[in-house]
C-alpha cells in the first residue's frame, strides 16, 4: 500500500460515514459488514476492500460449491481428462471468465482460456490459472481454486475499469490435466503450452484403452502431433505465470495465517527396489537358515527413515533459510515415503521369495537430493549383502526442483502481506509470525503443480492458501470463506502492482 493513500482514504471515509449517517443504500456499503475499520497500527485498511466482498468471498466461494457438483460420478467429486464432467467444467468457467471481461477459447487440448488484450496486445502476457481436472473422490478447492479466484479478480479490474488499462494481456488459464488420473501422466495441458509434451505420450491409453489422440478427437480436437505443437507459447510472448493453490499441507494452518509465498516446488526422485531371497516353508525353515527379502526391506526402509531424517548436505547447498519450518522447507531437508510395498508370493505361511517397494524422496535442493538418493541406495545394497539377499534399484522418475522468481514472489508477498493486512479476520494474526516483518510465511511446494511445467515457459510464482487440517484429494478438503477473500484480494493487489508499473514507468 502506498504511502501517500492516507489523505484518500480518510477523505473516503468521511464520504462513506456521511453517506451511512444518511441512510442511503450505495454499492460502497451493501457488501460491508459492521466492522470497526479503523485500526491505528494498520492505518485505515478495510473498506476498499469490503467493496467487493461478494464478488472476492460469497461469489467465489458459490462458484466453488457450484463446480464441485459437475462430476463425473453420482456420488463423489471426479473429472478427468476430456471427460463430460470435465468439458461441461470447462464450459461454466468459460462463461464465468467472460462475466469477467475476458474472450474464451478452448485449444487443441482441451485447455479454456480467457484474455484480455489490455492496453496493448503485443506486451508480453501475465499468465494466471491452476486445473480444472480432478483426483477421484476430490475435495473441490484443489486446481479450481486458482481458476476461480484468479476469474473474480479479474473481474473487479474489470468493474473498476483497470482492465482495459493493464499495460499488458492477462490470460487465464483452466489446465485440461495436471493430476494425470486417466492417463498416467501428468501436466498435460501445461506442457503443452510450454512446449514440453512428449510425442509418446499420444499413444498412452486409458482403462478403457483409448489413447489420448482419440479421446481428443471424440471431443472435437484434431488430435494429432502437429495440432498439439502449435499449442505452444512463444517466451517473448509471455511476462510470467502465476498460481494461487491449497497448500494441501498444515503448515500455514499451524501459523494461524491464510495466505503464503511459495519460494520453490521440490524436485524428485522415485525408486522401484526389488529384493530377491529364497522362499520356503514357514514352520520348516530354521530361522538362522533364511535368507528372507522381507526381513531386508524391513530394515531397509528404517535405514530410509534415519538418512532422510538426518540428511548429508549436497555440495550445491541451499539458497538460503525461509520464515518457517515445514517439512522440506529447512536448507538441506528432505522428504522419503515407502508407499507401496508387494511380496511373492504374499501368503502367511510362506517365507517370501521375491519383495518389492517404491521410495519417493523429494527435496527443494537437488544436490541434497541425489546426495541422500546414493546414500539410500548404498545403504539398501549394504544391508542386502549382509543378508544374502540379491537387490535390484531402479530409478523411475525424476524431476528437479523448480525456483519461484524472485521478482515475482516478492510481488506477491507484498500483495499477500497487504490483503490480510486489510482483512478485518486476520489483521491481528500477524504476531503468528516469527520475525513480525513484513513477510507473508515463505514455502516449499512437496507437491507438483502446473507452475512446474510451465517454469519451462517463463517466470512462474505461487501463493499457496490455507486448507483445513491440511487435508486435499478428499471430499474432506476445506477453505474458510474468508481465506478464499484473501486469496482472491491478493490477486487482485498483486495485478493492481503490475498496473502501477504502467503509471510508474517501470519496465518489470
Ligand atoms: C449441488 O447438487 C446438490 C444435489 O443435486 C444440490 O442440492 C445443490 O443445490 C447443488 N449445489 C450447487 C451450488 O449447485
Ligand atoms: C506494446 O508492447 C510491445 C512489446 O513489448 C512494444 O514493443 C510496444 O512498444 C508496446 N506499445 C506501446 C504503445 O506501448
Ligand atoms: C490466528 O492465529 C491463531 C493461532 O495460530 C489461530 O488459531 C486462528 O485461527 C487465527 N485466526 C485466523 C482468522 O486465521
Amino acid at each position: 500500500m502506498k504511502k501517500g493513500n492516507s489523505t484518500g482514504y480518510v477523505a473516503q471515509l468521511i464520504l462513506v460515514t456521511t453517506l451511512l449517517q444518511a441512510c442511503c443504500a450505495t454499492a460502497f456499503f451493501v457488501d460491508a459488514a459492521p466492522q470497526p475499520f479503523v485500526s491505528p497500527g494498520y492505518g485505515l485498511p478495510g473498506f476498499n476492500s469490503m467493496r467487493h466482498r461478494s464478488i472476492l468471498r460469497d461469489e467465489v466461494a458459490a462458484r466453488l460449491k457450484e463446480l464441485g457438483n459437475v462430476s463425473d460420478s453420482r456420488h463423489v467429486l471426479e473429472r478427468t481428462f476430456l471427460s463430460p464432467a470435465a468439458l461441461a467444467a470447462g464450459r461454466l468457467l468459460a462463461s464465468w471468465m467472460r462475466d469477467a471481461g475476458l474472450r474464451t477459447w478452448e485449444d487443441e487440448l482441451g485447455n479454456v482460456h480467457g484474455r484480455s488484450d489490455g492496453a496493448n496486445a503485443t506486451a508480453p502476457a501475465l499468465l494466471l490459472g491452476s486445473h480444472l481436472d480432478t483426483v477421484i473422490d476430490a475435495g473441490k478447492y484443489d486446481g479450481a481454486l486458482g481458476i476461480v479466484t484468479a476469474i473474480a479478480a479479474v473481474k473487479v479490474l474489470k468493474i473498476e475499469g483497470k482492465l482495459q488499462q493493464f499495460p499488458r494481456p492477462i490470460e487465464i488459464i483452466a489446465f485440461s490435466d495436471e493430476e494425470g488420473i486417466r492417463f498416467q501422466t501428468t501436466f498435460l495441458g501445461s506442457s503443452a503450452i510450454a512446449g514440453t509434451f512428449q510425442p509418446k505420450h499420444l499413444k498412452n491409453v486409458d482403462a478403457r484403452g483409448i489413447s489420448i489422440g482419440a479421446a481428443l478427437r471424440a471431443a472435437s480436437h484434431l488430435g494429432t502431433l502437429e495440432s498439439l505443437s502449435t499449442m505452444k507459447y512463444e517466451p517473448t510472448s509471455v511476462w510470467g505465470y502465476v498460481e494461487l493453490h491449497i497448500e494441501q499441507g498444515p503448515v500455514l494452518e499451524a501459523h494461524g495465517l491464510p495466505l503464503g509465498v511459495v519460494e520453490a516446488i521440490a524436485g524428485q526422485t522415485r525408486l522401484a527396489v526389488r529384493v530377491e531371497g529364497s522362499q520356503g516353508h514357514a514352520g520348516t525353515v530354521p530361522m538362522s537358515m533364511r535368507k528372507d527379502p522381507m526381513i531386508a526391506a524391513a530394515q531397509s526402509i528404517v535405514a530410509i527413515e534415519n538418512i532422510c531424517t538426518h540428511p548429508e548436505k549436497g555440495v550445491g547447498g541451499s539458497r538460503g533459510a525461509t520464515a518457517m519450518s515445514t517439512a522440506v522447507n529447512h536448507a538441506g531437508a528432505i522428504v522419503c515415503t515407502v508407499g507401496e510395498i508387494h511380496s511373492w508370493p504374499g501368503a502367511s505361511n510362506v517365507i517370501p521369495g521375491e519383495v518389492m517397494f517404491t521410495i519417493d524422496v523429494r527435496s527443494k535442493d537437488d544436490s541434497n537430493r541425489e546426495t541422500n538418493v546414493v546414500r539410500i541406495e548404498s545403504e539398501i545394497r549394504k544391508i542386502c549383502r549382509k543378508r544374502g539377499v540379491g537387490c535390484v534399484i531402479e530409478r523411475k522418475h525424476e524431476a528437479n526442483a523448480i525456483g519461484c522468481a524472485p521478482g515475482l514472489s516478492d510481488r506477491l508477498n507484498a500483495a499477500a502481506f497487504t490483503a490480510m493486512r486489510e482483512l478485518p479476520p486476520f489483521r491481528n494474526n500477524f504476531t503468528a509470525l516469527e520475525d513480525g516483518g513484513f513477510t507473508a510465511p515463505t514455502l516449499v511446494s512437496g507437491a507438483g503443480h502446473d507452475a512446474m511445467a510451465m517454469a519451462s515457459l517463463t517466470q512462474v510464482g505461487m501463493l499457496f492458501l490455507r486448507c483445513t487440517g491440511g487435508v486435499s484429494h478428499s471430499p474432506a478438503e476445506h477453505v474458510q470463506d474468508d481465506d478464499i477473500w484473501a486469496g482472491s484480494l491478493a490477486l487482485l493487489r498483486f495485478m493492481e502492482g503490475v498496473l502501477g508499473d504502467l503509471s510508474q514507468n517501470q519496465s518489470a
